[in-house]
């Protein structure tokens, strides 16, 4: 059985007031929390926060993005060394915002989701179809590229065994609209056959979560599916209770 994860995606949101608050709220009810993992994902700067309040306790915490270069002249970026210096387990790659805003390629995530594991990270890769695609009839082409970056690397389908997946339909993200179980569960299951078609024994183990307007009242029913392993929340991971309203839908499901 897989361990749901559920994971939050703060995004460019907070201040060092409002981080201290949310994960002082996060911690004060983890102990309601069961069999899922969960972890959070701060701005950089509020990492050391992350640090220094999460420690001794369960929950996880990564970063929204990683550079894909060891060190040196590359203004602006975090390594993947810097993370791992500040206790993180997980690092977001190729979310849709930056797909979008930073033009990062396919090739650019799946090189950043090789630095990220070659310093004991764990990446968590977002997939996902913009609603103009997904009219298009393009959803399976769409995420089977996305997926394709790192089931393509040199070390082929093992790359997957050290990462997650999460499917995040563009049209669905912060826009409150969600995808339904059915439509979700469908591309899960299509990328899990995909990684299946390569090694059966770490598709099975592969967790896929699920994001884009997940909520409290929407999160049972997606998590429900066979083939949904949890959640990578925004917006309502920016408030503790509706997220660890999610956290307890993801134990439900086990
Ligand atoms: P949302 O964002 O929950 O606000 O839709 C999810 C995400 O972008 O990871």
């Amino acid at each position: 059985m897989r361990q749901p994860l559920i994971a939050g995606n703060w995004k460019m949101n907070g201040s060092k007031a409002a981080t201290v608050e949310l994960l002082n709220g996060i911690k004060a009810g983890i102990g309601d929390i069961g069999t899922s993992e969960v972890a959070v994902c701060p701005p950089f700067p509020y990492l050391y926060l992350a640090e220094e309040i999460l420690s001794g306790t369960a929950i996880r915490y990564g970063s929204q993005d990683c550079s894909r270069e060891e060190e040196g002249a590359f203004t602006g970026q975090v390594s993947a060394t810097m993370l791992r210096d500040f206790g993180c387990t997980y690092a977001i790659i190729g979310h849709s915002e930056r797909r979008l805003f930073n033009a990062e390629t396919n090739a650019v995530i799946a090189r950043k989701y090789q630095m990220v594991v070659a310093h004991g990270l764990t990446p968590i890769l977002c997939v996902g179809e913009t609603l103009e695609e997904r009219e298009q009839g393009k959803t399976e082409e769409v995420v089977a590229r996305h997926l394709d970056a790192v089931l393509d690397l040199p070390e082929g389908v093992a790359a997957l065994a050290k990462g997650v997946v999460a499917y995040e339909p563009v049209w669905a993200i912060g826009t409150g609209v969600t995808a339904t179980p059915e439509q979700a569960q469908e591309v899960h299951a299509f990328l899990r056959q995909r990684v299946a078609k390569k090694s059966a024994e770490i598709a099975a183990k592969l967790r896929i979560l699920y994001g884009g307007s997940m909520k409290p009242g929407n999160a049972l029913e997606l998590m429900a599916q066979a083939d949904i392993d949890g959640g990578l929340i925004g917006g309502a991971a920016l408030k503790a209770a509706d997220f660890l309203a999610i956290c307890k839908a993801g134990d439900a499901n086990v």
